[in-house]
């Protein structure tokens, strides 16, 4: 595995590469669902790039980018093992200077649910992954869709700015407890980490009421506050894949979303229907 942390050299290298290569965004403290996204890259591509960086403009003064996990080494080994080609690693300096172009978040879709609370929170994703993806220019790549807002803003930024690349969304991958796994795991102490528990048993509780019959979205979404009232909720929204807020679930095309905050730190799950 080649490690560069230039973006022309990185760029330059993978000119000379003539297979499909599939891309993986990361911002380091890799676990398992890091790994399903280089999984299937594999499956699909030729040639494999992660990134690790982390990004400091999508986060706000006052959030963790300080204390954000950082595993530089125990990362590497991890892409090694996991057959990755090239890590890309660079320095702030060599992504971002003084007097910026960015790229910002459409007005409606980029301002609800996260983006209502950290509201330069996706100028900051799309401006990084917009840079990321013209430095490798992949065939494919690779994110997760416990962060479905990310993920629908990034394929949409893909398409109004006629991009060349094939976005491919990945299943949320979950601990044995049921956890969706995330690098801001590590926060939580055993007792928050039980709390926290209540996110995923709530999607649990909306799949079993859609079961037997419950649609209304209202009725949903009241039911998952009564469950978790001992949390700090920031949302819980039911939309369909498009990010339209929707009276009733539709079957192939909802997503029930639920964003908490345990202590200090913040927790997304969803459930795609
Ligand atoms: O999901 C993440 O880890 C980050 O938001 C991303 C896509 C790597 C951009 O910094």
């Amino acid at each position: 595995m080649k490690i560069i942390s230039n973006p022309i050299k990185l760029k330059n290298y993978l000119k000379t590469i003539d297979k499909t290569i599939g891309f993986i965004p990361t911002m380091g403290a890799l676990h398992e669902g890091h790994l399903t996204l280089i999984r299937e890259a594999k499956k699909e591509n030729d040639f494999i790039v992660v990134s690790i960086f982390v990004n400091p403009t999508q986060f706000s003064a006052d959030e963790d980018l300080d204390k954000y996990p950082r595993r530089d080494d125990a990362d590497k080994k991890i892409c090694e093992l996991a057959g990755v080609d090239i890590l890309f690693f660079p320095h702030v300096d060599d992504i971002y200077s003084e007097d910026e172009v960015s790229i910002s978040s459409p007005n409606i879709r980029g301002y609800v649910l996260e983006g209502f609370t950290r509201p330069s929170h996706f100028n900051g994703v799309l401006t990084v992954v917009n840079k990321l993806l013209n430095i490798v220019n992949p065939s494919r790549a690779y994110f997760g869709k416990k962060d479905a807002q990310q993920l629908n803003l990034i394929e949409l930024m893909v398409k109004q700015l006629f991009m060349n690349v094939e976005i491919v969304a990945v299943n949320t991958v979950r601990d044995v407890d049921g956890l969706a796994l995330s690098s801001r795991n590590i926060y939580l102490s055993k007792e928050q980490r039980n709390k926290a528990l209540l996110i995923p048993n709530s999607l649990n509780l909306a799949s079993n009421l859609i079961k037997n019959g419950e649609l209304n979205s209202k009725n949903i979404i009241q039911k998952m506050r009564d469950f978790l009232d001992d949390l700090e909720i920031l949302y819980i929204e039911i939309l369909d894949r498009e990010f339209n807020q929707i009276k009733n679930v539709k079957l192939k095309d909802t997503i029930i979303l639920v964003e908490v905050k345990v202590a200090n730190t913040r927790l997304l799950d969803n459930l795609w229907l």
